[in-house]
C-alpha cells in the first residue's frame, strides 16, 4: 500500500554513519529495519553542494532569506532515530493511525522509530523556543516499490511562529491572519522554484495542523503536488509549553519537486555515484535539465504464491529490496485471483531489475531471483507456485 498519503483522511548530531550495531541493542524483534535500509543512515544526501536535492534545498533557503532576511534558522543535522513520541505522539497523530503499524514504518524497537517525517522535530524545536524554521532531513518509509518511491527519501519541514499581537493589529482572526500569510509565502515559494505557474489549493487532513492545505501546481501537463501545510494545531503549542502563540506548518519533499525540476526519471539515480549523473549538477543551477544517459535493458522475473493472512505487499517488497538493493526497479502485482474451493489467494508479482550503471547478466538475476524465491518461501511463509 501506497504511504505517501498517508496523513490524509484516506490515509546526538550525527555526522557520519551509524551501523545497525551502534543502534539496535541486542537482536529486537520489535525490529523491523534491515540491513539495506540501515546502510542509508548517515549518507545526508542533503548535504553534496552539487547534488540536485542539496540544490533544492538552497533553492528554499534562498527564497526565505529574500522574504524574511535572516528570520529563518536552519537545521540539516537532526539524526533521523527519533523516538515514537516525536514522530507520532507529539504531533497528535491518533493511537490506531495506519502509519504507526510495522507495515508503514521502520521500527528500532518499541520506542524508537526511523522518522518518517520532519514534523517529528516540531515539538522539539518549540519548546527549545524556535519560532522561525527550516528543518531538512532524510525520512524512512516501508511502500512499494517503483520509479517514484524508494524507502528512503528527503523532507523539509518549515514552521513559523505568531503572537497575539500580529493578528489583532491586522484586524483578522488568528487562523485567517496565519492562512493568509502561509498561502502568500507558499505561493511565492512555488513560483521562486517553478517560476510562473498555475496553482491550486486543496483541503485536506493532516492530524497535527488544522484547516490543513496541500498546494498543487500545474506543470508539464498534470496537477502535481507539492507539498502539505496547515495552521498548526493548537495543543502542540500548549504542549510546547507555548499556550499564547500561534504558529503554521508546511513539509515538501524534496525528491518529488527535484524530479521535476530537474527531469530525473527514476528515484535511485539520487543515490548513485555515477560520474554521468553527478556531473550534471551544479550549486546554485536550479532548472538545469537532466540529460539521460543510456538506459541498461531491464530483466523481468515473475514470481508466484499462495498468500496467507499476514502478508503485505510492503514486507515482499522490503524482502527484495534486501536481496536486489538498487538494482530492483519495480515490482508490481499483475494478477491475483482466489480458489473458490480452497478459498485461497494467489498473487503474481513482476520484478523489474535493471541497474543505472550496467549490464547485469542473467546468471546474476537468476541468482538473486532465486534468493528472493528462498526467502519469500522462509520468512513470508508463503507458498511458492
Ligand atoms: N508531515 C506531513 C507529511 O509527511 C507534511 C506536513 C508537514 C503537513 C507540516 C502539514 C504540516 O506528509
Amino acid at each position: 500500500m501506497r504511504t505517501t498519503r498517508r496523513f490524509h483522511i484516506s490515509a546526538v548530531a550525527q555526522t557520519q554513519s551509524l551501523t545497525k550495531e551502534d543502534v539496535v541493542k541486542e537482536d529486537d524483534p520489535s525490529n523491523n529495519v534491515s540491513d539495506a535500509i540501515f546502510s542509508k543512515l548517515g549518507i545526508n544526501l542533503h548535504h553534496r553542494p552539487n547534488h540536485p536535492l542539496c540544490i533544492l534545498k538552497e533553492a528554499i533557503y534562498e527564497y526565505f532569506e529574500g522574504r524574511e532576511p535572516g528570520k529563518f534558522q536552519k537545521f540539516d543535522k537532526e539524526p533521523p532515530v527519533v523516538t515514537v513520541k516525536a514522530n507520532f505522539d507529539e504531533v497528535l497523530v491518533p493511537a490506531n493511525h495506519i502509519s504507526r503499524s510495522y507495515n508503514d514504518t521502520y521500527y528500532v524497537n518499541k520506542e524508537t522509530v526511523l522518522r518518517c517525517h520532519t514534523s517529528a522535530h516540531q515539538a522539539q524545536k518549540l519548546r527549545e523556543g524556535h519560532s522561525h524554521f527550516l528543518l531538512t532531513g532524510d525520512v524512512y518509509r516501508r511502500d512499494a516499490i517503483d520509479a517514484t518511491h524508494y524507502p528512503v527519501f528527503h523532507q523539509m519541514e518549515g514552521v513559523k511562529v505568531f503572537s497575539n499581537d500580529e493578528w489583532v493589529d491586522a484586524g483578522l482572526s488568528s487562523v485567517n491572519y496565519i492562512e493568509k500569510d502561509l498561502k502568500e509565502c507558499l505561493e511565492g515559494l512555488a513560483r521562486h522554484l517553478f517560476g510562473d505557474v498555475q496553482m491550486r489549493w486543496c483541503d485536506c487532513y493532516f492530524p497535527f495542523t488544522d484547516p490543513s492545505f496541500e498546494l498543487e501546481i500545474f506543470f508539464n501537463g498534470k496537477w502535481l503536488e507539492v507539498l502539505g501545510c496547515g495552521v498548526m494545531e493548537r495543543q502542540i503549542l500548549r504542549n510546547t509549553g507555548r499556550p499564547d502563540d500561534r504558529a503554521w506548518a508546511f513539509g515538501l519533499g524534496l525528491e518529488r519537486l527535484a524530479m521535476v525540476l530537474f527531469d530525473i526519471p527514476d528515484i535511485r539515480l539520487f543515490w548513485t555515484d555515477d560520474k554521468r549523473f553527478t556531473e550534471q549538477f551544479s550549486a546554485g543551477e536550479l532548472r538545469q535539465k537532466f540529460k539521460p544517459f543510456s538506459k541498461y535493458p531491464p530483466c523481468y522475473k515473475d514470481i508466484a504464491f499462495w498468500v496467507n493472512d499476514h502478508f503485505t505487499e510492503n514486507n515482499f517488497c522490503e524482502l527484495v529490496r534486501g536481496e536486489a538493493g538498487d538494482l530492483v526497479e519495480e515490482v508490481q502485482l499483475i494478477d491475483e485471483f482466489t480458489n473458490k474451493k480452497t478459498g485461497r489467494t494467489s498473487n503474481c508479482f513482476r520484478i523489474t531489475y535493471r541497474s543505472m550503471e550496467r549490464s547485469l547478466t542473467n546468471e546474476e538475476i537468476d541468482a538473486i531471483q532465486e534468493k528472493v524465491r528462498e526467502q519469500t518461501a522462509s520468512k513470508l511463509k508463503v507458498e511458492l507456485r
